[in-house]
């Protein structure tokens, strides 16, 4: 079972290594309203602040859940003016009715969504919204370049991926049913984000250092095919969205 405090124990490498999500995303929370100057956030399973930095240059008031000590502690310095909690999204106490925003970013597939599901119905505000997002590392849509290839190799001599909580990180669809089943949220947008990243070789290192599921043997391996490459990868990624509303009552 991949482990969540894996992002813990790299958090100096996490911060510099996980590229922003696309701004398109956020003009799209912007322009439909869902965040907005004054807009009071939730952010559940923030790591660093990658979603938590642009939510607040935004001019939300956000309070983070964040159970990773060396994450929280960069974050906190990073963005002082997020209110942090060093908790998992399960046993962090929320008051009710006190947020607009809850916000998951290639978070959600951490939680049991027994127990955070009704909380989050309960700590949001009648009206109020949950957008779930995630980094797809790995557009499936745009032509395989000779480095995914390379990619692709190494991690099918695992024989098998371990088993993971939820559906597959492409199936946008099944996590929008796995998040209104219970009948809190309903699902009122999904929208796929395409875009394009371009990394040299000590950046691949450290961004795969991040993956939870990356050995280090494995992770000098996709470095040393960048490098084969010249050193540089053009890297296309996919940032499913998926915004929910409170269910009324
Ligand atoms: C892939 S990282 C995403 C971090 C950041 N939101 C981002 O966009 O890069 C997953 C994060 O979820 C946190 N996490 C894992 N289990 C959690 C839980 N039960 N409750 C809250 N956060 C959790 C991890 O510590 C980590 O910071």
């Amino acid at each position: 079972m991949p482990d969540p405090m894996h992002f813990d124990a790299h958090a100096e490498i996490y911060d510099r290594a996980r590229p922003p999500y696309p701004d398109a995303l956020w003009i799209r929370l912007q322009e439909q309203g869902w965040l907005r100057r004054g807009t009071r956030v939730i952010e559940l399973g923030a790591g660093t602040g990658q979603a938590t930095g642009p939510m607040l240059q935004a001019g939300a008031a956000v309070t983070v859940v964040e159970p990773g000590e060396a994450l929280a502690d960069r974050l906190r310095r990073r963005w002082p003016e997020a209110a942090v909690h060093v908790a998992t999204a399960e046993s962090m106490p929320v008051p009710p009715a006190t947020f607009d925003l809850a916000v998951a970013a290639t978070a959600v597939h951490w939680f049991d969504l027994d127990v955070v599901l009704p909380k989050l119905h309960r700590a949001l505000v009648p009206g109020g919204h949950f957008a779930v997002w995630r980094t797809v590392f790995g557009d499936p849509s745009v032509p395989v370049s000779p480095f995914r290839e390379r990619v692709a190799a190494i991690t099918a001599r695992r024989g098998g991926e371990p088993p993971r909580r939820g559906p597959g990180e492409l199936a946008t669809e099944g996590w929008a049913a796995q998040l209104t089943e219970s009948g809190h949220f309903v699902t009122i947008h999904i929208e796929e984000f395409h875009w394009t990243v371009e990394f040299r070789t000590d950046q691949i290192r450290d961004l795969f250092t991040t993956f939870s599921n990356w050995s280090a043997a494995e992770v000098e391996e996709a470095a040393q095919a960048a490098d084969q490459f010249g050193g540089r990868v053009v890297e296309h990624y996919l940032t499913p969205l998926i915004v929910l509303e409170r269910a009324a009552g």
